[in-house]
């Protein structure tokens, strides 16, 4: 099985062994001087291929297509510890607002497929890259989306109403309702009367498109994996000009009613672990926003 995950050239393999050095599952060694696939559990990391000087490897599940983009061209050449302006970096990420003004114009499909690309090259637990991407691209799609959404919510908001139901539940150790109602119940029924009325979408902020990370089963950290791909995506979205924001009323949403995940084509198997609203914003910002005090602890050994 490992056998045909990598593909190893032994008339270009030239011994030096690094293949062998940061293989991190003890997949590769050296035999007459030439690498060769000899155990472990290759997890296709790629780091093989990526550190050989020959280019004798080859990762046969890695898509040259993923590093392809359609609306820019990336830099091919790999960037040493060190190599990257700092200062740019920190500006970008600092610069990223939660936008919840969008225009009306529509995200190029191109551009929503790029994201999910930049997205994956975060990392994975055992590089399992099991996240998965659902693309809302257009706006009638997001409020068809936002539209399940404030059903549910519309029920939870019915439901919390029943104060002797929330007083039984909260006695019995399940204060989840009661807890909903005293920190959301106002801000939802408040968010509903303005969907149901002037049609104001309080869930999406008018965003003409979204892109939903989930996970298939099998992977060690799915919840980790998603949010990371899910931060690259909000980084690259202000890079590439659009504004962005992640919906963890969605998020919870979904995650208590497997129907709405299943309305918008979402396998039951699949779970869902950030919706992101994408789209071209409409606010400007005279500075960075900057954050509060945080203190670090340090542990001496
Ligand atoms: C897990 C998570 C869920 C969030 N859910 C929402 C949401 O449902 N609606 C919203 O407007 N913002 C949401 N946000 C955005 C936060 O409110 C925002 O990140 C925070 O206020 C800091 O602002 P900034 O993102 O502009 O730095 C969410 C952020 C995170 C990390």
């Amino acid at each position: 099985m490992q056998r045909n995950k990598i593909g190893i050239d032994r008339d270009l393999c030239n011994g030096c062994g690094l293949c062998t050095t940061v293989c991190p599952t003890g997949t590769i060694s050296l035999s007459d001087g030439k690498a060769e696939v000899s155990g472990g559990d290759c997890i296709s990391c790629g780091h093989c291929a990526a550190v050989c000087p020959q280019e004798a490897i080859r990762v046969t599940v890695i898509d040259d297509e993923m590093s392809q983009y359609k609306t820019f061209i990336a830099e091919k050449q790999w960037l040493p510890p060190g190599k990257h302006g700092i200062s740019g970096l920190v500006q970008l990420m600092a610069s990223r607002r939660s936008c919840r003004c969008f225009t009306d114009k529509p995200v190029d499909r191109s551009i929503l497929e790029d994201l999910m690309k930049i997205g994956i090259t975060a990392p994975s637990g055992t590089n399992s890259q099991a996240w998965t991407f659902t693309i809302l691209p257009s706006r009638k799609a997001v409020t068809s989306f936002a539209g399940q959404i404030a059903t549910y919510f519309g029920k939870l908001n019915t439901t919390a109403e029943k104060t002797m139901l929330r007083l039984f539940l909260k006695l019995i150790g399940k204060g989840e309702l009661d807890d909903y109602y005293h920190s959301y119940y106002r801000k939802i029924k408040a968010a509903l009367e303005e969907w149901h009325g002037a049609g104001k979408d309080r869930l999406f902020h008018n965003s003409t498109a979204a892109i939903i990370v989930g996970s298939k089963p099998g992977a060690s950290c799915p919840a980790e994996d998603a949010l990371l791909a899910a931060q690259n995506i909000l980084l690259a979205a202000h890079s590439m000009g659009l504004g962005s924001c992640l919906i963890g009323y969605a998020v919870a949403a979904m995650k208590k009613d497997p129907s709405i995940q299943q309305a918008i084509g979402i396998s039951s198997e699949e779970e869902i672990h950030a919706v992101i609203a994408l789209g071209y914003s409409d606010e400007a910002y005279q500075r960075i926003a900057g954050r509060r005090k945080v203190i670090p602890k340090y542990w001496e050994g």
